[in-house]
């Protein structure tokens, strides 16, 4: 299938020329930029904020920007990222008091909202949040840095989150983030997967557009 998405993790990207690597991997053919937000609090790693995404935009990106938040607390943080242009703000429901709240105040700014599971997480969590969000992660490496392997138990739980979504009805989309390379994201659509993130794979390629085509190759076969 080549409607699915392939959302390159800037984290493994060249900070000291980040708009030109992000203007390069969205010629390359990626859908999305994903854009990981650690606070050293939440998650042991320190990244980017609000002004790195205004920065973006105003260097001209109009692809939409998915933001994966790795915050603790979550909710002071979301209008910053909303006017700085992020189109789909997901975050970890360890991370908000109110996971409820949390989703109506992203909603309430104008954007897609995204509940992400770390590896340990129960798909419980989706109960009676999963008809108001726009988008699921599943994270298939512990939150905090790129370049981990795959956690295999992953697939598992992504059978269940589909099924999940496809007595529902609605059209969430179920993203999957951590380890997804040209080797695995065929099991891993296989599995119930529709967007894919990935940092390593695509920006440690020469290649981004061969890479991103062999993904999207392998989604397909
Ligand atoms: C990990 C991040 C991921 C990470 C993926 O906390 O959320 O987006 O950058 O990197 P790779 O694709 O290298 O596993
Ligand atoms: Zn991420």
């Amino acid at each position: 299938m080549s409607n699915c998405i392939i959302a390159p993790s800037i984290l493994s990207a060249n900070f000291a020329k980040l708009g030109e690597e992000v203007d390069n991997v969205l010629a390359a053919g990626a859908d999305w930029v994903h854009f990981d937000v650690m606070d050293n609090h939440y998650v042991p790693n320190l990244t980017i904020g609000p002004m790195v995404c205004q920065a973006l935009r105003k260097h001209g990106v109009t692809a939409p920007i998915d933001v994966h938040l790795m915050v603790e607390p979550v909710d002071r943080i979301v209008p910053d990222f909303a006017e700085a242009g992020a189109s789909i703000i997901s975050f970890h429901p360890e991370a908000s008091r109110h996971v409820h709240r949390t989703i109506q105040l992203i909603k309430s700014h104008g954007c897609k909202a995204g509940l992400v599971l770390n590896p340990a997480t129960p798909v419980e969590v989706l109960d009676w949040v999963l008809e108001d969000l726009d988008l699921v992660l599943l994270m298939s490496v512990n939150p905090g840095f790129g370049g981990q392997a795959f956690i295999p138990s992953t697939l598992d739980k992504l059978r269940a989150v589909r099924a999940m979504i496809d007595k529902l009805g609605k059209p969430v989309m179920l993203e999957v983030d951590g380890g997804v390379k040209a080797d695995n994201i065929g099991e891993i659509a296989a599995a119930g997967a529709d967007a894919f993130v990935a940092g390593s794979a695509i920006f440690n390629a020469p290649d981004y557009a061969a890479m991103i085509a062999k993904m999207r190759g392998n989604v397909a076969a």
